[in-house]
């Protein structure tokens, strides 16, 4: 059925990935706003950081080197994941990431079954632990991304919408191709969500029209406005959602998660 995600006994866990191979795209951002905004719906949900910048862990209040254990424990250690996770005061839990990260990604090459890592590692946390596992992907479509696809049921891809900001989206989805092909069948593509949106302009309409039109690709409404909150936002520890509630770009992404909800059910 479509936009489904794994069946599991008591509650179906929707995995779904954020990802954009162009940095600064706003995926980080879309993970821990709509991850608030899906947890203010009653939803049980889990971040996954996949960057080892780790700006998510960042974000969420979480400062990675205080940590002990982290997601490259889980991806290349056999360390399992609900050891990981740690609870946030955004109301979502969070597999955190650290610069060690980076070395999981080069020791990962090396190994067969890589793509499936993440997989796995979600597979074995409790079957009704989550209805939603949002995960932020580095910008790039190295080992970490595919793992990421390879787990997900869909791909959300947060777009800017200037001039050239389409360049990369058919090497991203050439990248869903072949994880379709050779990894993951039920992987769907849920759409573009315009993010750093400045409405005021037809430039940014035109272009996410000709995106959306090229590719076809649905577009994920509403657009996320451009909006100097969300880069104050992270310094707290929080999403826009809980530092300024009724701000138009927490609106926005309350309104997006309603849109993943239904899709997900
Ligand atoms: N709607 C918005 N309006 C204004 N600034 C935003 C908006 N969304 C995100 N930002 C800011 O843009 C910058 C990039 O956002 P973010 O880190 O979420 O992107 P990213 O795609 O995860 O980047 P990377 O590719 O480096 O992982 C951050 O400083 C963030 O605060
Ligand atoms: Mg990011």
């Amino acid at each position: 059925m479509p936009g489904v995600g794994s069946c599991r006994i008591g509650r179906v866990t929707t995995i779904l990935a954020v990802a954009n191979q162009k940095g600064g795209v706003a995926k980080t951002t879309t993970v821990a706003s709509v991850g608030a905004a899906l947890a203010e719906l009653d939803q049980k949900v889990l971040l996954v950081d996949l960057d080892p910048q780790a700006c998510l862990t960042f974000s969420l209040g979480i400062d990675p080197e205080d940590l002990e254990l982290s997601v490259h424990h889980v991806l290349t250690k056999g360390v399992s994941t609900a050891e990981v996770v740690i609870a946030t005061d955004d109301g979502v839990d969070l597999l955190p990431a650290t610069i060690e990260l980076a070395r999981a990604e080069a020791d990962l090459l090396t190994r067969t079954g890589r793509e499936h890592v993440l997989k796995m590692a979600l597979e074995d946390l409790p079957d009704d632990a989550y209805d939603w596992v949002l995960l932020d992907c580095p910008p790039s479509l190295g080992v970490l991304t595919v793992a990421a696809l390879t787990a997900a049921d869909g791909v959300l891809i947060p777009l800017q919408c200037e001039t050239l900001s389409h360049r990369g989206v058919g090497q991203l989805l050439d990248t869903v191709h072949d994880v379709r092909r050779f990894t993951n069948r039920r992987l769907e593509v849920w759409g573009v969500l315009p993010t750093l949106y400045d409405g005021r302009t037809n430039h940014a309409r035109t272009v996410l029209e000709t995106i959306s039109e090229t590719y076809d690709l649905d577009v994920v409404e509403p657009p996320i406005p451009k909006s100097i909150r969300f880069a104050e936002a992270p310094a707290a520890g929080r999403s826009i959602l809980a530092t300024t509630r009724n701000h138009k770009g927490a609106a926005a992404y309350r309104d997006v998660a309603a849109h993943l909800l239904k899709r997900g059910r």
